[in-house]
């Protein structure tokens, strides 16, 4: 029974495993302003941390743009250009925000022909630009006014900067982020076509979800089920244990790699941060690696510190189960994946608890039976010695 319904619940992770797919996710569209504007599109670029805003108005050429990215160190410089007459830094006609003298932000516009800048009238009006510096990110905010007969899909460029010396923006560095900064952006349809590159960061998001919910999500849970049920039944003695064991450690490898993709994911999005689901995580971490402790210092069943033991190990188990479950929905809720990984999420853990539930109720039912052909038994008493579910702990 117990078997069959892990079977089942295992059964249903594989499934779920083997529909994944790349992911539909996107950062940005988490992202939100102080001063409240919204913005139809918007796209994770995919070098240099940043990300475009935007909105077009083809009966005005008009477009809004919010342009959020780290500049190298504090008083460095962002910047974002369309280049209408080639595909990298040559001709592009760039917005720069940085700190001017005075120590305000500020955006100028340059007309980029060489590696010289001197601030100059570009190809589009601009009609405001504003920028504010804040949790290690620069926004940058514009209206622009495309000329005539502008094309609605045009090459961005975008760089990162790390200082500003006498009003001037300093050289960006040369690494592969730095180069492969350039994308094609189509105004109307939402869709920038990434040059080759490759989307990394969404692929890295999607391999710290799965870990994760395959790890703290579904196999500590089911470990749990397998320690709490399976030794009820003296056939499964002690095969239960090692199942645990063998479950937990499982998790915990998994966890642990989930945790550290998550880890370098938060350190790479700066300026957006998601303190609570980093949070859980690190406390999850910090427990799981208790867990792994008790193992270690597990005391003989009968010793005097045992039930001491059972408490610390049961109610971190608990916490893990509680927490890591939180964190899963806490991460759909940030990554945004496709609604139908959430529901294929909810049917696995929602068979788990099932199975729990009725396996908590055959457990019961299995007791009392006992109980009634030998009175020293109780049911599920606590941690105490003397328990029947200790009955068939012979390990
Ligand atoms: C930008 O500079 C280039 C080279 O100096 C020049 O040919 C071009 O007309 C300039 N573009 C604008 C919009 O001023």
């Amino acid at each position: 029974m117990a078997l069959s319904s892990l079977t089942l619940a295992t059964f249903a992770l594989a499934t779920w495993v083997s529909m994944i797919s790349p992911a539909h996710s996107a950062t940005c569209t988490s992202q939100t302003f102080t001063n409240n504007k919204l913005y139809a599109f918007c796209n994770d670029l995919p070098s240099l941390g940043s990300y475009l805003h935007w909105a077009y108005d083809p009966a005005g050429r008009t477009l809004s743009i919010a342009f959020i990215a780290p500049p190298d160190r504090p008083d460095g410089w962002v910047s974002w250009a369309i280049n209408p007459t080639g595909n990298g830094m040559l001709g592009s006609q760039a917005l720069i925000a940085f700190r001017d003298a005075g120590g305000h932000m500020t955006v100028k516009t340059y007309n980029v022909s060489s590696y010289a800048l001197t601030e100059s009238k570009v190809w589009y009006e601009v009609k405001e630009a504003t920028a504010e510096f804040s949790g290690g990110v620069i926004r940058l905010f514009a209206t622009l006014v495309l000329p005539a007969g502008a094309a609605t899909t045009v090459n961005q460029v975008w760089q990162v900067g790390p200082g500003v010396s006498g009003g001037v923006p300093d050289k960006h560095s040369f690494q592969p982020a730095n180069l492969n900064s350039k994308a094609r952006l189509d105004l109307l349809r939402g869709q920038s076509t990434v040059t080759p590159v490759g989307d990394s960061r969404t692929k890295k998001r999607n391999i710290h979800g799965i870990l994760n919910v395959v790890s703290w999500g579904i196999m500590f849970p089911i470990g749990i089920i397998i320690a709490r049920y399976l030794r009820s039944f003296p056939s499964a003695d002690p095969a239960w244990f090692y199942l645990h064991i063998s479950c937990q450690m499982a998790a915990y490898a998994i966890g642990v790699s989930g945790w550290a993709t998550g880890l370098k994911l938060g350190s790479e999005s700066k300026g957006v941060r998601y303190s609570n689901h980093r949070n859980i995580g690190i406390a999850l971490f910090a427990f799981a690696t208790l867990q792994m402790f008790a193992l270690l210092l597990r005391p003989k069943k009968d010793h005097k510190y045992r039930v001491y033991w059972n408490i610390y190990h049961h109610s971190i188990g608990y916490a893990i189960l509680t927490l890591g479950i939180i964190n899963v929905f806490k991460g759909f809720s940030i990554l945004k994946p496709e609604q139908k990984w959430r529901n294929a999420y909810i049917v696995v853990i929602s068979i788990l608890g099932g199975s729990a539930v009725l396996l908590e109720a055959i457990t019961w039912i299995m007791v009392l039976k006992r109980k009634k052909s030998s009175k020293s038994t109780k049911p599920l008493g606590g941690y105490g010695n003397g328990n029947a579910r200790q009955e068939h702990m012979n390990i």
